[in-house]
């Protein structure tokens, strides 16, 4: 049954095709919302429309201005208007200040922080004459550092202070749009799982891994969604530029 916690608004969710992206799809649906989510990745966002009732699929490279803007134009003629955008896309590639490619570096900031800027600028567009929430998905790794996560902190760091210069220009202007990042530790997607594959001993990573997070487990994409899901809905209505852990407990130590 839906309880209708979004239900008339319009949600477009960046790299929705998979992991956090398609569970706050889900969420969304489910709470009432009509839902969009755009990726690059075109056949896993198809097939997640054909797997998934009611979910509308955009193409969507996070990467370029002129994608967003077909995107959204999509999105606001099916849907007629668009009242929350999640910044979901996200990439992370290791290195240490030493070992990592001037590619690798500039591949992380395109899709993290140049994607999520030109989100936000589309999403104020879009919004600015109803309202509406922008959240952006930031990281614990926007909050404290890793010795091989340098151009992945670089990025989520700057989502986290990009969001709340968005939440005070958007109240400023009193647009009725708010706009906050959410920072989530280790969540059980393709994401993590790629990274626990690619290591040369994935269980020893993964306890080590772990033994960072009190709880002592990754987060599900669900539970990650139910704070997005949150945020989107008039329940946050005055919840703006804040910065919402949900870690197990891993930057309490
Ligand atoms: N999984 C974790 O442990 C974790 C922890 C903290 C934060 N996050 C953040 O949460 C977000 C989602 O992560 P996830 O774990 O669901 O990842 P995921 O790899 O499962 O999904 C990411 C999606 O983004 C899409 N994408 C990549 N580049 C894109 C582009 N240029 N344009 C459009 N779509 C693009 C991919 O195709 C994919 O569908 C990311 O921003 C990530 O940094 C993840």
């Amino acid at each position: 049954m839906r309880d209708g916690r979004l239900a008339g608004k319009t949600v477009l969710i960046s790299g929705g095709a998979s992991g956090i992206g398609l569970a706050t799809a889900q969420r969304a649906l489910a709470h009432g919302a009509h839902v969009a989510v755009g990726d690059v990745d075109v056949a896993a966002g198809e097939r997640a429309a054909r797997e998934t009732p009611g979910l509308h699929f955009v193409r969507l490279d996070v990467t370029s201005d002129a994608s967003w803007r077909d995107a959204v134009d999509e999105v606001r003629t099916r849907f007629r208007r668009i009242d929350g955008l999640v910044n979901n896309a996200g990439i992370m590639l290791l290195g240490d200040i030493e070992s990592l490619s001037d590619d690798d570096w500039q591949r992380t900031q395109r899709v993290n922080v140049d994607g999520v800027f030109y989100g936000c600028r589309h999403a104020v567009r879009a919004m600015r004459d109803h309202g509406g929430s922008i959240v952006n998905l930031s990281s614990v790794s926007g909050l404290i550092g890793g010795h091989n996560m340098l151009a992945y902190n670089a990025s989520k760091g700057a989502v986290r202070l990009l969001t709340k210069s968005v939440a005070l220009h958007c109240a400023r202007k009193q647009y009725g749009i708010r706009c906050n990042s959410v920072h989530p530790t280790f969540v059980d997607t393709p994401m993590y799982q790629n990274t626990l594959a690619a290591a040369r001993d994935p269980e020893r990573l993964r306890t080590n891994l772990l033994a960072q997070v009190p709880l002592g487990r990754p987060a599900e994409a669900r539970e990650i969604a139910d704070l997005i899901l949150y945020l989107l809905s008039d329940e946050s209505a005055f919840v703006t530029g804040a910065e919402m852990v949900i870690d197990g407990g891993m930057t309490a130590q």
